[in-house]
């Protein structure tokens, strides 16, 4: 079972943005940690994928089918709070995704609180750091396995 994991607009520069938010791990040291949990799950293959554009996001979620992804993990940071075109996009693939944020969009800025693209998702996990991925995706490989 294949579970794609795409970040968006600027988290290539974790590791160094705003660290006291994200936290100081870099996106390729999160992704090491993420490949050596998921690969504890049995039968699961996790792949990732960064842009800053959003219709190349867009583009990735539509082939997510074709590509033989069983569920996504998306963070899709600023344009959480944008984007009804990634929103249309996860609706349209039918698979299941989680929609994940290193920090708590809650409890930062107005802007953050509200996240456009969440109800195409079955849930949202929020400011856990890089536990929000790893939850993500024991749940949706928990999912896959009943569903
Ligand atoms: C984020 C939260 C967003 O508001 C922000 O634009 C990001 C990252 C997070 O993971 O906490 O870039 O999605």
């Amino acid at each position: 079972m294949k579970i794609l994991i795409i970040n968006g607009p600027n988290l290539q520069l974790l590791g160094t943005r705003e660290t006291k938010i994200y936290g100081s791990l870099s996106l390729d040291k999160i992704n090491l940690t993420l490949t050596k949990a998921a690969s504890k799950i049995k039968n699961i293959s996790i792949e990732f994928f960064q842009s800053n554009h959003e219709g190349e996001i867009i583009d990735k979620i539509g082939t997510a089918k074709k590509e033989k992804f069983d569920a996504l993990v998306i963070n899709p940071a600023a344009f959480t709070h944008t984007s009804y075109a990634i929103y249309d996009a996860i609706k349209a693939i039918d698979i299941p995704s989680v929609e994940v944020h290193l920090s708590n969009i809650y409890k930062r800025e107005e802007f953050r609180k509200h996240s456009v693209t969440a109800p195409a998702s079955i849930g949202v996990i929020s400011g856990l750091g890089i536990k929000s991925y790893e939850y993500a995706i024991s749940y949706l490989a928990e999912y896959i396995k009943n569903n």
